[in-house]
């Protein structure tokens, strides 16, 4: 694998601030020590469903844990062995379209760090852009675009090490080097030829996040699509984090729908479950090809 980032003190401090009693209500339930985090996007549970959970925890019984509110996320934590891994697979996520804070919708990658984790598997369903997908096709995220939040993310480490910054004012808290992928390309490079021997299909690109909730004008498709293969409303902010706190990233995008060439084309969220239904074993086989390679 990739050069790993270590992460600063200073994170690990905001680790600990703003997770580390959800950490230790918890480690009430669970021991478990795990070796990575898989998340799973919009519909996507059903990817995991043939791999038996050694322990389930509900997490509306954790107080102050975050609860997924859209079709498709449920709210569970379940400790599960996938090629030799054991890992904290997330069943739902919450979106900041949700109204969550930054804070709260990435609770599951400060977990499963506090758990041990030293990788993270993302999923997610995406709006293509490239015209040589379709529904139901997965994506390999190559790189990500973050238009999301970046200045929010700043403003809220700002505020969290402000003190800590007073102390060592050199402290760079939130970065990894320049001109890096925050999506590992080591790992994927070792992915992909085990997906292409088990015959999977697949497409690489590059992923573009946005906060939505609402899906894109024809104008706004028309540039976004310059600048990458698929759309969605999670993971980039997600893969920051991982990264930062120290975990190789890889992810994977189920391609739900197609982004309109010109006239406008109402997406339904039914729709986007009912295409992930539909690409759930191809988004089983990119986890298990990760974890199996991590
Ligand atoms: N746009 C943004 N996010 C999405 C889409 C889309 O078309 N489909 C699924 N998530």
């Amino acid at each position: 694998m990739d050069k790993n980032y270590t992460p600063s003190e200073a994170l690990a401090s905001v680790v600990e601030q703003h997770y580390g009693a959800i950490y230790r209500r918890i480690r009430q339930k669970t021991s478990a020590v795990v070796e990575g985090i898989v998340i799973s996007g919009s519909g996507l549970n059903a990817a995991l469903e043939h791999y038996a959970a050694e322990e389930t925890i509900d997490l509306h019984d954790i107080e102050g844990f975050p609860m997924p509110t859209v079709k498709g996320h449920s709210s569970f934590l379940r400790i599960v062995t996938i090629e030799g891994k054991r890992v904290a697979h997330f069943t739902g996520r919450c979106h900041l379209y949700e109204g969550f804070s930054l804070q709260d919708s990435l609770a599951q990658i400060a977990l499963g760090k506090l758990m041990g984790a030293r990788f993270t598997v993302l999923t997610n369903s995406a709006g293509g852009m490239h015209h040589s997908y379709t529904a139901g096709d997965i994506m390999l995220l190559t790189d990500s675009l973050n238009l999301m939040l970046r200045p929010v993310q700043r403003q809220w480490l700002a505020s969290l090490t402000q003190s800590a910054r007073q102390e060592r004012p050199e402290l760079d808290y939130f970065r990894t080097a320049s001109g890096e992928s925050i999506i590992s390309t080591e790992w994927r490079k070792r992915i992909v030829p085990v997906l292409a021997a088990r015959g999977v299909p697949f497409h690489q690109g590059t992923y573009i996040g946005l906060t939505g909730p609402t899906f894109e004008t024809p104008a706004e498709a028309r540039m976004y699509r310059k600048f990458g293969e698929a759309i969605g409303m999670s993971t980039v902010h997600e893969a920051e984090f991982a990264r930062v706190c120290g975990m190789h990233v890889a992810a994977c995008s189920l391609i739900t729908n197609m982004l309109p060439e010109s006239a406008a084309v109402n997406v339904s969220h039914d729709e986007v479950i009912h295409a992930a239904a539909i690409g759930a074993p191809r988004v089983a086989a990119f986890i298990a090809a990760a974890c199996g390679v991590a």
